[in-house]
Order: structure tokens, then C-alpha cells, then sequence
């Protein structure tokens, strides 16, 4: 059967020289928001929760993307492999790492955590907010005053899902310090991996036109 460990060893494999349109369009999207509502907003206004729900929708239709976009955009062209990752941090160590025909399995790894630790801030979001949408925050005479869904929380915790919302509230924190951690990870992994392939990683995921 054809892996992408099997490829691996063929001389024709390259990476994409430039990523499809909806493959940067949700990483950007995703990436700005996420460190906008970790870092400059205040957590609960109606910006965080409009860009939470922004994100959502990104990263549903890049989920929807890996099944059916082009080949290199495909979970099935970077499947979750611990094994080849720490193989590829020998090779890359070494100073000779492989090309791959996706995100080299190190690289997925971080792609798949940061895809739960998404999934895990935005449903925290959702259990806090009560699934109001942006509009219904908006409409809410009491979040837009204070632009702040706080108060609402702190009034809801006096009721019977108190103990949730709270977990929710903690977790949100958690994921959201856990993505801040994996972003300095990940800028740092790109910058090194780009450095040993003598190539730019990042082109790709801008406007292409990668030096070969
Ligand atoms: C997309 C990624 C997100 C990140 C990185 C993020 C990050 C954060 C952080 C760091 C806080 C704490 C802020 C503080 O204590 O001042 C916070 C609070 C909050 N977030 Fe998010 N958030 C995200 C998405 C969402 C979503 C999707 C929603 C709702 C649908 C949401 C609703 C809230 C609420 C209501 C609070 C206030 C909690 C409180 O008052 O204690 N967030 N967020
Ligand atoms: C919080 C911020 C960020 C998040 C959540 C994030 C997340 C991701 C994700 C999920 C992917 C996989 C893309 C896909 O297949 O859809 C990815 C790839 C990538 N990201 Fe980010 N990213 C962030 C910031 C950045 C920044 C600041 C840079 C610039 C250096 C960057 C450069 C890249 C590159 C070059 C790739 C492709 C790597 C490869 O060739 O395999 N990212 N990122």
C-alpha cells in the first residue's frame, strides 16, 4: 500500500510550492484571530466572541477541506504518526530531513493539536456564552453596555449549570494559554525547518513562488 512513508523515499516528492486558496485563507484567518482574542481583546466582548465564531467557522471548512481538497490538503496526505515525527526530528537534527508531499510528520502533529486545542477553546466559548450568537450579543442590551459577557456569566453561575460554566471557564483559559504555547512552537519549527531545507516554508502558505 502507498504511505506517505513510502513516498518518502521517492526523489520526486516535493511539498506544495504553494498552498490552495482555502488552505490559507483559514490558516491566516485562524491565525490572526486566535492571537488577537488570546492577547488583544478582552476576553467575552462582542469582538472575541464575533472572531470565536469566526474561527469556528474557518475550522470547520478546513475540516471539511480535508476530506475534499486537492490531494496535499487531505488528512490522508499527513496522517498522525509519532513514530515518522521523532524520525523526522533525527533526519532534521541530523541536518538532512526529507521532503514530504503535505506537512512533514512532525509538522501534522502540531497541525492535529492545534486543530483539538481549537475545537476545545471554541466549544469552552460556546458553554460559557450559551451558544448566543454575535447577532444575540449584540441585541443584548446588558453585554453591549458593558461590552463584556462577564456580568452575564458571573449572574448565570448563580444558576444550576454554575459547576460547568465554571469548568468551561477554566478550560477555556487553559486552551487558549495551550495555543499561545503551540503558535511560539510552531513559528520557532517553521523557522527552523525552512533554515536545514535551505527553503522558505512560509512562501507557500503566502503567495507561492518558492525558491527550489
Ligand atoms: C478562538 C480562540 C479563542 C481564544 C484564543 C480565546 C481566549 C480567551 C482568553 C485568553 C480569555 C480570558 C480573558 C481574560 O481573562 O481577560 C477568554 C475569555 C472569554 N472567552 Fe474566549 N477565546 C477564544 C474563543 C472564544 C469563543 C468562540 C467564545 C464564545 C463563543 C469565547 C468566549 C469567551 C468569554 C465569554 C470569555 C469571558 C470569560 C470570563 O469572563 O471569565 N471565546 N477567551
Ligand atoms: C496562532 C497562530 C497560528 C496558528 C493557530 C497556526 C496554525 C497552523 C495550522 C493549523 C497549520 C496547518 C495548515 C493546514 O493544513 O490547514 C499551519 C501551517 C503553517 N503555518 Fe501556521 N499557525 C499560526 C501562526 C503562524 C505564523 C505566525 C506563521 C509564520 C511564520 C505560520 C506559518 C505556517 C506555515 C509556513 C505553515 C505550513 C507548514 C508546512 O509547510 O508544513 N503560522 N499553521
Amino acid at each position: 500500500m502507498s504511505t506517505p512513508q513510502t513516498l518518502d523515499a521517492d526523489p520526486s516528492i516535493t511539498p506544495p510550492r504553494l498552498w490552495d486558496p482555502v488552505v490559507r485563507l483559514t490558516h491566516w484567518g485562524i491565525a490572526v484571530s486566535v492571537l488577537f482574542n488570546a492577547a488583544l481583546d478582552e476576553g467575552g466582548s462582542l469582538t472575541h466572541v464575533s472572531l470565536g465564531w469566526l474561527v469556528m467557522a474557518l475550522l470547520l471548512l478546513r475540516l471539511v477541506w480535508g476530506v475534499l481538497g486537492p490531494t496535499e490538503a487531505r488528512f490522508s496526505a499527513f496522517p498522525p504518526n509519532p513514530l515518522a515525527a521523532l524520525r523526522h526530528l533525527r533526519d532534521l537534527a541530523g541536518g538532512h530531513p526529507r521532503d514530504y508531499p503535505s506537512h512533514n510528520p512532525a509538522g501534522a502533529l502540531m497541525v492535529y493539536a492545534f486543530w483539538a486545542m481549537l475545537a476545545l477553546v471554541t466549544v469552552t466559548g460556546l458553554i460559557m456564552t450559551s451558544g448566543a450568537t454575535p447577532m444575540q450579543v449584540a441585541d443584548d442590551k446588558a453585554a453591549v453596555a458593558s461590552g463584556d459577557w462577564s456580568a452575564l456569566i458571573k449572574e448565570s453561575e448563580a444558576e444550576d449549570d454554575a459547576g460547568l460554566r465554571h469548568l468551561a471557564e477554566e478550560t477555556h483559559e487553559v486552551a487558549a494559554n495551550l495555543l499561545l504555547f503551540l503558535a511560539a512552537l510552531h513559528v520557532a519549527g517553521v523557522a527552523l525547518e525552512s533554515r536545514a531545507m535551505r527553503r522558505s516554508l512560509l512562501a507557500p502558505m503566502l503567495l507561492g513562488s518558492r525558491r527550489k
